[in-house]
């Protein structure tokens, strides 16, 4: 993917998109040296698109009823974001599963945040997985994607203790900050191309001062 433009990044999400606002915002800001050029979203009511739209950001509804399958609804998006010239894709809260044809123009460019300690409690609703399975540590993950659902090397992880009085939604409350940190910290280390992939171990190298 030709990267002469720099990072130029696209955003897939399907709901509020709280961790699409927060990486618009670090890059509008500076804090990551990239633009953001489209968010795509599968529903026509996610939240995601209102507040990009609000951000100034091109946000588009591509409606997977409108390509006979997976593989052509995923060669649309592809489209989308290549004619934009996207050379990093992030999935903020989309919840449809990428196909091989998603992620062979993308290879190694796709990150995806969870709200679990992966490869724990992967799937829907992980932060109830891990209140009700009772565990005194939950967190989040930065991965990139692969075709099977949250299994992609793990790029960065932020721990969140489980407190006595939590319950599922003030744990949620507390990851998702850390999703939002992370992300920003994450993307912001691929934009600045400080990211080594070794088999599936990654390394980060520090930013410079
Ligand atoms: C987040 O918890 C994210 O980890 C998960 O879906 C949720 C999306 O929330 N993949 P938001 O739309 O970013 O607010």
């Amino acid at each position: 993917m030709p990267e002469q433009d720099g990072c130029v990044i696209g955003i897939l999400a399907s709901g509020r998109g709280s961790n699409m606002a927060a990486l618009l915002e670090a890059c509008a800001s500076g804090e990551i040296p990239a633009r953001v050029a489209v968010v795509l979203s599968d529903r026509e009511q996610a939240g995601a698109l209102e507040t990009a739209r609000r951000m100034g950001v091109d946000a588009v509804h591509l409606n997977p009823r409108q390509h006979g399958s997976r593989e052509g609804y995923d060669r649309a998006l592809v489209a989308e974001l290549r004619q934009r010239g996207v050379n990093l894709v992030c999935l903020a809260g989309y919840m449809k599963l990428v196909t091989r044809e998603f992620l062979a123009p993308y290879a190694g460019r796709v990150l995806n945040i969870h709200p679990s300690l992966l490869p724990s409690f992967p799937g829907l609703d992980a932060q109830q997985q891990a209140f009700d399975y009772g565990v005194k540590v939950a967190g989040c993950t930065v991965h990139l994607v692969e075709l099977a659902m949250d299994s992609g090397p793990v790029v960065m992880q932020a721990a969140v203790p489980v407190m006595d009085d939590d319950t599922a939604q003030s744990l949620s409350a507390r990851i998702l900050e850390q999703e939002h940190r992370i992300y920003v910290e994450a993307v912001c280390a691929f934009a600045e191309e400080r990211v080594r992939v070794e088999g599936r171990r990654i390394f980060i190298r520090a930013p410079r001062k």
